[in-house]
């Protein structure tokens, strides 16, 4: 979808289900709009310095968090809107069910990170508010909005481009299947085994991609999945939260790393993304880091402009 200027008179576009409790709570057209949309907020930040003013919102952080954090805090911000954060379990000493009717009382969204998705689906439930997946063990939609918005500035319309994803099937795999395979980007997803994508997310995406046009693969074999690919894209191979698991995991996936030698076989002037923070010697290399193909810091850059662009979607108007 190339980028376009929303013209002034045109109201926010909004997300019926008032949620984003994972990328299924936005249909396709508002995933088309959000990019739209963020396009515009990177294009023109002031027109949007006061949308939000006088809402107020609150970010729950039960893992570590740079990007996330500070970009939802800006987002906030350069919305004239403002937040307070809180950093910690979220239900330690009182049930998620009567966190989120107080932070309801208080504040007009929230946005968590999270170990369990249901801690998401619990908050929306219960507080009757917009709520934001920030990452939770099964999405990080957050972050494939700004990888989308990232493609599409590089290809214009990124539908019939391949993005091979190299690593662990976790949630930043998840959200991207789903996001690009509806858009109408093909994705080759390789893994080792018993690392591969929710089986159900996968059908999800397969199906979406069957809709759009684009095919949804998996297979064990990386090199496979980046050959000829438009963009190769990878995340740690041991997430938050996996931490006790990293030393044998870094056995399991050393042929899965993305080095010089596999982005080779991608298609000329290839893309390297990566959600970042990057495990450099792990899952990716300094020289693929530092390549004329990584957009890794465009990545985390539109992090803001796409967030921006979802709160005016369910907070604005
Ligand atoms: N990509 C991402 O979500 O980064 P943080 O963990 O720093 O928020
Ligand atoms: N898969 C990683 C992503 C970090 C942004 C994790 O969950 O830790």
């Amino acid at each position: 979808m190339p980028a376009r200027t929303l013209p002034a008179s045109e109201p926010l576009p909004h997300i019926w289900s008032g949620q984003c409790r994972r990328d299924q709570d936005l249909t396709t057209g508002e995933l088309r709009r959000l990019l739209a949309l963020a396009a515009d907020v990177k294009r023109t930040p002031q027109r949007y310095q006061s949308a939000l003013a006088g809402r107020y919102l609150t970010l729950l952080f039960e893992k570590p968090s740079l990007r996330t954090r500070l970009t939802f805090e800006l987002a906030v911000k350069q919305l004239g809107a403002d937040c307070v954060v809180s950093i910690g379990p979220i239900a330690e000493r009182e049930p998620v069910m009567d966190v989120a009717r107080n932070l309801a009382r208080w504040t007009h969204a929230i946005v968590a990170r999270v170990f369990l998705q249901q801690t998401v689906d619990d908050l929306a439930h219960f507080g009757a508010v917009p709520v934001v997946n920030a990452l939770s063990d099964l999405y990080h939609p957050c972050q494939s909005f700004a990888d989308l918005q990232t493609l599409t500035e590089r290809f214009g319309d990124p539908a019939g481009r391949t993005l091979a994803y190299v690593g662990d099937g976790n949630n930043v795999a998840h959200s991207l299947l789903l996001n690009c395979a509806r858009l109408g980007v093909h994705v080759r997803v390789a893994t080792p085994e018993g690392f591969e994508p929710n089986q159900n997310i996968f059908e999800e995406a397969r199906i979406e991609g069957e809709r759009a046009g684009a095919r949804v693969v998996h297979t064990y074999d990386p090199a496979e999945a980046v050959t000829g690919a438009d963009a190769v894209y990878t995340d740690v191979w041991a997430s938050m939260g996996q931490e006790q698991e990293a030393a044998r995991r870094q056995a399991i996936f050393a042929p899965y790393q993305v080095n010089e030698a596999l982005m080779a076989r991608a298609a000329a002037g290839a893309l390297f993304m990566h959600c970042l923070p990057a495990k450099r010697g792990q899952e990716t290399t300094h020289e693929v880091m530092e390549s004329a193909g990584s957009v890794v810091y465009d990545q985390a850059e539109n992090r803001l402009h796409a967030q921006k662009a979802l709160l005016l979607m369910l907070l604005g108007g």
